[in-house]
């Protein structure tokens, strides 16, 4: 800028100083006018845009989880990583109450604070640099809202770019602000600029490294009866080991933990009725941590369950159990057996252990080490190994399915095996399917089973005259 345009400039800032400008009525008018602008837009844009409404708030829904709006995703994010901090992680009160205070007490105490004449924005370094950083965090906290904290790669770079980072920018800042007053304006931009790189990358690794988990629902039911059968299925794997097959179950047995609890049964009205199908998809994801259901939802456990899969277990309840709801009529669990035929464990045995056993005789879960997710663990597996004995009806497995525990020979008082399933029936033919099984010799496939001499003697043939 030469010395001319500087003169120019000067003069026209006099003049206008000079002609000056009343802040009633002439400063208060323009912004009335823009006001009436925005408002009218705000008119226009909820007409004929609108916003798609939530469902009607329901005030008898007692398992309402209350979720931030997106704009305090920032927020929320910081408690998550707060927590995972060793030591002051624990210290809640210090990063719900304490950080925040002091970031509003600063923002309202600030025009006392800082009354420096001086706007031009080289003189303002440091708040700008403390700003600036402020906004980087908040933004990339915000796009890595959806990712799950935790002692990952991922989370360890997520707490460092979104807290150990913009943390020290803001103590370096600071001390070269009013300590080492000399620091030049330069440094102080470099590090303002490095840190903010800096996070700007760690959040870009994190959401390149996190795996979106939507990907894994392949398999999409369509059709109301898949939804159904697959929320059958995922209900015969994470809930029957409490709530039993069919939500009857009003207290947990053979859990470790949770032996003897009371719970309400989850298919009856008091349930079904007061819970909405979103409501009911949250409980799920939720879970019941305080009573010793785990969360099942992605939000809240990583290894957990998608929306999607969870949306099928609450269909598969609402057709199942909720009277005001037409029971569809699925496929059998197993194609039913004529007379003489002999079952097959792929046929027949596995289809009834996923629904009836599974939950609890699975890798992962104790229950006397007995695992019944191949064919060859539910032969071999277990503390009192084998419970399946070919051509034996006592086989422990038969007998303890028929509700009738088998006595520990230490400890006659004790039951070493309980009834099985511990907290429901299985119906007759379900029975009689294990004990064809058995007796037969346990066939694995299909055509083992076929081949095997049918039990029930032919009819005698009528001899020819
Ligand atoms: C480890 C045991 C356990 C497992 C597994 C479990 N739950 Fe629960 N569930 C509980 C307990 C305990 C309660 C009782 C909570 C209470 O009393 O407040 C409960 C309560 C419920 C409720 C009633 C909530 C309410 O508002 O009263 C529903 C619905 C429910 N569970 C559904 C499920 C579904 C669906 C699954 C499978 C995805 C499941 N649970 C898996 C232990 C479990
Ligand atoms: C609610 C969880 C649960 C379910 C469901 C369940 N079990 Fe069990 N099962 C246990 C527990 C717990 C034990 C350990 C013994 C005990 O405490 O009674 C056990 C033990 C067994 C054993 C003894 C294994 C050994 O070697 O000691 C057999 C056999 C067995 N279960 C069969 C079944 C069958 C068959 C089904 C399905 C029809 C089934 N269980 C369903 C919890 C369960």
């Amino acid at each position: 800028m030469n010395d001319e345009t500087k003169k120019k400039i000067n003069a026209r800032y006099e003049r206008e100083l000079n002609k000056g400008e009343r802040f009633w009525p002439d400063s208060i008018f323009k912004d009335a006018i823009m006001a009436l602008a925005i408002f009218l837009v705000l008119i226009l844009l909820s007409t004929f845009i609108g916003i798609p409404s939530d469902p009607k708030a329901d005030p008898s829904d007692t398992s309402y989880v209350p979720r931030p709006e997106w704009y305090f995703l920032f927020l929320f994010k910081f408690l998550a990583l707060y927590g995972q901090v060793p030591l002051i992680g624990k210290i809640e009160w210090l990063a719900t109450v304490i950080i925040p205070s002091i970031a509003v007490g600063l923002l309202v105490l600030l025009p006392f604070l800082d009354k420096g004449p001086a706007r031009y924005y080289g003189k303002r370094i440091f708040p700008i640099s403390i700003m600036g950083i402020m906004v980087v965090s908040m933004v990339s906290l915000t796009m890595l809202a959806d990712v799950p904290t935790g002692l990952t790669l991922v989370g360890i770079l997520q707490t460092i770019g979104g807290l150990v980072i913009p943390g020290l920018a803001y103590i370096v800042l600071t001390l070269m602000s009013f300590v080492f007053k000399k620091t030049s304006a330069k440094v102080m931009i470099w590090t303002a600029g490095v840190s903010a790189v800096l996070m700007v990358g760690f959040t870009g690794a994190v959401l390149a490294l996190h795996q979106p988990t939507a990907v894994e629902e392949v398999a999409v039911a369509t059709t109301l009866e898949e939804q159904i059968v697959a929320g059958q299925d995922l209900y015969a794997v994470h809930c029957v080991e409490c709530h039993g097959d069919d939500g009857k179950v009003t207290e947990i047995v053979g859990v470790e933990g949770l032996e003897g609890k009371l719970i309400p049964p989850i298919n009856g009205k008091d349930i079904l009725y007061t819970l909405n199908d979103a409501s009911m998809a949250e409980v799920i994801a939720y879970g019941r941590p305080d009573a010793g259901m785990n969360p099942f939802g992605k939000a809240y456990n990583p290894e957990g369950l998608s929306k999607g899969e969870i949306d099928y277990m609450v269909t598969f309840m609402r057709y199942m159990w909720d009277d005001r709801f037409e029971k569809p009529v699925l496929k059998p669990l197993f194609p039913p057996l004529v007379d003489g035929e002999i079952p097959s464990y792929e046929v027949h045995i596995a289809p009834i252990v996923k629904r009836y056993c599974i939950s609890c005789h699975r890798p992962g879960k104790d229950n006397n080490a007995y695992l019944m997710d191949t064919y060859e663990n539910t032969l071999k597996s277990g503390d009192n190994a084998p419970s399946l004995e070919a051509g034996n009806l006592e086989s422990a497995l038969l007998v303890t399915i028929q509700g009738t525990p088998i006595p520990d020979p230490a400890d006659p008082a004790k039951p070493l095996i309980g009834k099985m399933p511990p907290k429901s029936d299985l119906k007759p033919n379900v029975i009689d399917v294990f004990k064809r099984w058995v007796m037969a010799g346990m066939p694995q496939t299909a055509a083992d089973a076929a081949a095997l001499p049918t039990p029930t003697p032919e009819p005698p043939a009528t001899p020819k005259p």
